[in-house]
């Protein structure tokens, strides 16, 4: 468990970095492994780099015995004091042996090791990264210290009949009383946070596997025999990924087994361990009946997430944890650009930055707003965040279109080349892609340092005289937390000019002799630059930041009628929909102010209507085009946050919208959409049930009662879990009487199955409007409802908190002291989850006076108090600054 905040708060910073004093050549570890007490002995190879004693994190370990080249150490020979192990050595090389205890079923925080599920059918499990390594052993537990492990198992067989390590298995056998064990060698020296065991009661799938370069690769997926058989899609999303590496970076996989194993008890979606990955069950299971379309994307993308790392993050590491994003935002990007490789590239880039907008833009806008590498930190577990993933990904992103597709693959080549079996930085990185291409790409390095979402601010000025188009960029960046003052970076622009009439004209820039194509990247490099476009007899549209070509809010005075030429006529998926963003966020604020046949709202809901009935547009887009930006994001076009008044206006729009398509043209599509309904997985039945459920959304605000009985009708005859949960959902929202059958129906049907009775919490926890907050309430009174599991805390308590914008922000303020105390109660169980949920109150100071008053005395008074964790009293500290 992390300290208590009474305890000294270390600031640990970037600019105090230095090289460890002693490196671990190897490390040998033997575990008697035990649920209630388990014994580690570690023999720790170690050199001197600087003359400093020795200094081994170790946190909550009872310590047995310490040896040092074979002599122990007496009592005052040592000293163990706030979490650090210190002694001095006069040798260059010595050998150290520890011996400690540990205590898992104690562990309700999940970091070390501990147990998975109750203590009579459970299984042991670890989780290292960040910091997890000083709760399972004494060592210089930081990224840049990178040992070869071997490791020995041992444990009663019949109670843990499966042992595993990461490495390659190294001779296993049976001992006296019963007990047996299992030794893995791992070759390639790695960082304390990728070690990995795994012991208990699991059963298997597998699969042989030989790489580009020819090697056999027994590869295993382990979880649960009830859950077992769920596990097929991991399966072939895990093939897919090994040989996209293989083909898209030239990356194989180096070992001879690769283990992969499910757990319902995990903080975070799932971890990289070098050759056993852990995953919280909700990204690795799947099957048609209890998992959505979302989520077999979402373990997809998790498997490959995982697996990309095992070359950026694994065989190259990071060197400090300021360095994060260099293995996360860059396997991010290699996630994304698998998944719109075997997906659709343009919903995957609308997926990506929808995301992007939802997540990381408030969190970059309000106190906890941080650069992608942050230079200093008190927790680092609070630095998971989507500044360091999504907004670090976007600025890979960035560099790989600055270079090209080739120019990317030879920096990168140069970066894994260069860094194999290092612990690298920033840049390097930078460094690497820069010389493999002979340019400099330092300009970057200030996107890794300074937080914030610049704006973008383009004119546009036409000269009929001279048939010629000047666009004036500009950029600025406004303070974020700690940070004032702020620089011009570097901003891809890639844009195209188009004609009324929707046709993509020739691009002339000044003093180029011929027009070249229809695109062009240009980039922003200080704070204003002017390009001027030849031979454009009228005023244009404008296609700007196309494919979202840097993570910036543009700001431009389009007309309403210009947005709607691009959201009718861009023949790129991704702009099409970007442009119909642009234009129902002005539909919006036409709703709000009342305006409901202002030009914005008219010119947004008639140009969608004409996409409704044009067959050419594609379900899966269509369904996108009809989602208005979400509750969540509208926040921005309002000085003062008032949900209620956001989710009336956002209805009233959609109903505008609902009203123009028409309930016969509506229906008709449901109708025809219904009859082509099946649980298969092809692209193309995902985009019908997609578009069916948008559709079903938009009648239930025109015809709620027609509406009713389809999603009644819907719901029982769903061949599977996206139709079945989004007719709920329907229902819920819409005809909340009608709905509690069902709601019962889906709590009986699927009581033995976790993840599905996650949906079932979350989605009651989401319904809007007054009546939430005691409906929250009631669920935490279900049996299956417990502050022990992390799945189960989000999906009641975090949906709450997040997703539901009326429901949590009552105006009275209840629900946010029952946050603030909930927070206290889950905070003593396990600090990194806690500190997640309360990321919940961030943003409080942008709400209604009202609202800001409740909301600011529940986040203060709560931050005064003396017993949290570190994890959340860094939370509490910096959001109470608002
Ligand atoms: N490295 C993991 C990833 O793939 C993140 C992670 C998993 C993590 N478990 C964690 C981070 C626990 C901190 C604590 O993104
Ligand atoms: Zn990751």
């Amino acid at each position: 468990m992390s300290d208590r905040s009474d305890a000294p708060t270390a600031i640990v910073r970037l600019a105090d970095y230095r090289a460890p004093a002693w490196s671990v050549r190897h490390v040998a570890l033997e575990f008697d492994l035990g649920i209630d007490r388990t014994e580690v002995l570690a023999t720790l190879e170690l050199s001197r780099e600087a003359d400093e004693p020795v200094r081994l994190n170790g946190e909550g370990l009872e310590l047995l015995s310490l040896d040092v080249d074979g002599r122990r150490l007496g009592d005052g020979e040592y000293i163990l004091a706030n979490g650090v192990l210190e002694f001095a050595v006069a040798s260059a090389e010595c050998t150290v042996t520890t011996r400690v205890a540990l205590r898992p079923a104690e562990n309700t925080a999940f970091e070390g090791l501990y147990l998975s599920g109750s203590r009579e059918k459970g299984f042991l499990l670890t989780q290292c990264e960040a910091e997890g390594f000083r709760h399972i052993t004494f060592f210089p537990d930081r990224p840049d210290v990178l040992s070869k492990y071997t490791v020995t198992l041992r444990a009663d067989k019949a109670r843990f009949p499966v042992l595993l390590a990461g490495g390659n298995p190294d001779g296993d056998g049976d001992l006296p009383e019963g007990r047996h064990w299992a030794r893995f060698v791992d070759p390639h020296p790695k960082p304390s946070y990728l070690f990995a065991l795994v012991a208990g009661r699991l059963e298997r799938i597998s699969h042989d596997y030989t790489t580009a370069d020819g090697r056999a690769v027994a590869l295993h997926i382990w979880a649960e025999a009830d859950v077992i058989d769920r596990c097929d899609y991991a399966m072939d999303s895990l093939i897919r990924s090994m040989r996209w590496d293989e083909r898209a970076y030239g990356r194989n996989y180096d070992l001879d087994v690769f283990h992969v194993v499910a757990t319902h008890d995990f903080n975070m979606g799932a971890m990289e361990n070098k050759g056993l990955n852990i995953f919280n069950a909700k990204y690795l299971l799947a099957d048609p009946d209890s998992s959505t379309d979302d989520e077999y994307r979402h373990v997809e993308a998790v498997v490959a997430h995982e697996y990309f790392h095992n070359w950026s993050g694994n065989r190259v590491t990071c060197r400090d944890w300021f360095q994060l994003s260099l293995k996360e935002g860059l396997t991010v990007y290699r996630e994304q650009s698998f998944s719109a490789d075997m997906n659709s590239a343009p919903l995957k880039r609308i997926e990506d930055v929808a995301l992007l907008r939802r997540a990381q833009f408030p969190e970059d806008a309000g106190p906890l707003s941080h650069p992608v590498r942050p230079s200093q930190y008190s927790e680092i577990n609070n630095f998971y965040t989507a500044t360091v993933y999504e907004k670090g990904s976007e600025l890979v992103r960035m560099l790989a279109g600055h270079l090209g597709a080739d120019g990317f693959r030879r920096g990168m080549d140069l970066y894994f080349e260069r860094n194999d079996g290092r612990a690298a930085t920033i840049e390097d990185f930078l460094g690497a892609l820069g010389d493999a291409n002979g340019v400099d790409l330092s300009a970057y390095l200030g996107w890794y340092g300074q937080a914030g979402t610049p704006r973008l601010t383009a004119e546009g000025r036409h000269d009929p005289a001279q048939g010629r188009f000047r666009l004036t960029l500009r950029q600025r960046t406004p303070a974020t937390a700690g940070q004032t003052t702020k620089k011009a970076l570097p901003i891809p622009v890639r844009l195209s000019l188009f004609d009324r009439e929707g046709r993509a004209l020739p691009l002339r820039l000044e003093g180029e002799a011929v027009a070249g194509g229809t695109e062009r990247t240009v980039v922003l490099d200080g704070a204003e630059r002017s390009i001027v476009f030849e031979d454009i007899a009228r005023p244009p549209v404008p296609s700007l930041l196309r494919g979202f070509s840097a993570p910036v809010i543009l700001e431009c005075d389009y007309q309403p009628d210009e947005l709607a030429v691009l959201l009718r006529h861009d023949p790129d998926g991704f702009n099409r929909w970007e442009a119909g963003q642009q234009l129902a966020g002005l539909a919006y604020d036409d709703a709000r102010d009342g305006r409901l046949t202002g030009a914005a709202l008219t010119a947004w809901s008639q140009a969608l209507a004409d996409l409704f009935r044009d067959a050419s547009v594609e379900d899966a887009l269509l369904a996108e085009l009809l989602t208005p930006p979400g509750e969540i994001e509208l926040v921005e076009r309002q000085a003062e946050r008032d949900p209620d008044r956001i989710r009336a206006s956002r209805q009233a729009m959609l109903r505008a919208l609902a009203q123009r398509i028409g309930v016969d043209a509506l229906r008709q599509r449901y109708d025809r959409l219904r009859e082509a309904t099946s649980a298969s997985l092809d692209a193309a039945s995902q985009a019908r049930r997609q578009l069916k459920r948008r559709v079903l959304d938009l009648l239930a605000l025109v015809d709620v009662e027609g509406a009713t009985h389809l999603a009644a009708a819907q719901y029982e005859q769903a061949p599977g879990m996206t139709d079945r949960l989004a007719a709920q959902a329907t229902l819920a929202t819409h005809a909340p009487e009608a709905a509690l059958a069902s709601i019962a129906h889906f709590r009986r049907r699927y009581d033995d199955n976790a993840l599905a009775l996650d949906k079932w919490f979350a989605l009651q926890a989401a319904l809007p409007g007054d009546g939430a907050f005691a409906r929250v309430r009631a669920l935490e009174n279900d049996p299956a409802f417990t502050l022990k599991n992390p799945n189960r805390v989000q999906s009641l308590i975090g949906t709450f908190a997040r997703a539901n914008p009326t429901g949590f922000h009552r105006a009275d303020g209840a629900a946010y002291r029952w946050l603030a105390d909930r927070l206290v109660a889950i905070d003593a169980l396990n600090p990194q989850v806690a500190a997640r949920v309360a990321t919940a109150f961030n943003g409080w100071k942008r709400l209604e006076p009202v609202r800001r008053e409740a909301a600011h005395a529940a986040v203060s008074e709560l931050a005064a108090r003396k017993d949290l964790s570190r994890d959340l009293t860094d939370i509490l500290a910096r959001v109470a600054l608002g």
